[in-house]
């Protein structure tokens, strides 16, 4: 049977960031790329919206579509709900992918600053996050469209929503013990020029996972799949298909 692919978008962020990777997965699974609460088309109620609050979005997304098993894969942000999801249905699990992302959880001041963000994005908007987000997003020589497009996503984010997910960013666990368990394929795919999450952390990431593959997109920054997008379809493709 063809596996399912659940793809996770990173903050402050929309599914449109997986364009490529849809397209490229579609003939070989079936393939899931919704907006989370908040971002893209979704909206939420206001507050604090932790890693398990969105997991059990998805969990119940995938209830709705008959989905038991399947195979999250989590851009940043969207890996620190994949790790949300192990720990409250780690069964369900078929094979895991993370892009561009951490087990750590904040430091202290990293969740100072997470705090202030929230309160001037409520008070200015999500231009805030733009002009943050927007010069540590890619490597240098990014085309310029794939800035754009990138910028459009963010653009749509709904300030309630940035807020609530950088409060409940700010309040997740460290998920290191977790990764001993990943015991299913798992795929790690790191930015060599990532300026959010540094490449060394990802690769260290991957040598505590059983099973983990390690893809390295020297080219990139903290966006792989549009910076260098066929390698990272190929790679979850290749996930797929070593899955059905
Ligand atoms: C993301 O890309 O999802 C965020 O940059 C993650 C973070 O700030 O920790």
């Amino acid at each position: 049977m063809k596996p399912t692919v659940l793809l996770i978008h990173g903050f402050p962020l929309d599914h449109a960031i997986w364009d490529h990777q849809v397209k490229a997965l579609e003939p070989v699974c079936r393939v899931v790329a919704p907006d989370l609460r908040g971002f893209g088309g979704s909206t939420g109620p206001p507050g604090l919206w932790t890693m398990e609050d969105f997991a059990r979005d998805l969990l119940r997304l995938m209830d709705g579509l008959g989905v038991d098993r399947f195979v999250p894969v989590g851009h940043s942000m969207g890996g620190y709900i994949l790790f949300a999801i192990h720990r409250i249905a780690p069964r369900r699990l078929a094979g895991a992918a993370l892009v561009a992302s951490r087990p750590t959880a904040d430091t202290p001041e990293m969740r100072g600053k997470r705090g202030e963000s929230a309160a001037s994005v409520l008070e200015r908007g999500v231009s805030v996050m733009e002009e943050s987000m927007m010069p540590r997003l890619f490597a240098p020589d990014v085309p310029h469209p794939i800035a754009e497009k990138v910028r459009s996503a963010i653009r749509r984010a709904s300030p309630l929503g940035v807020a609530a997910a950088l409060r409940g960013i700010a309040a997740r666990p460290d998920a290191t013990p977790q990764l001993a368990r990943f015991d299913f394929p798992t795929l790690v795919v790191s930015g060599q020029q990532d300026a959010i999450v540094p490449a060394g952390e990802a690769e260290a990431m991957a040598r505590a996972i059983p099973a983990a593959k390690l893809v390295c997109c020297r080219r990139s920054g903290h966006m792989p799949m549009v910076e260098e997008p066929e390698i990272v379809s190929n790679s979850l493709v290749e996930l797929a298909c070593s899955l059905s």
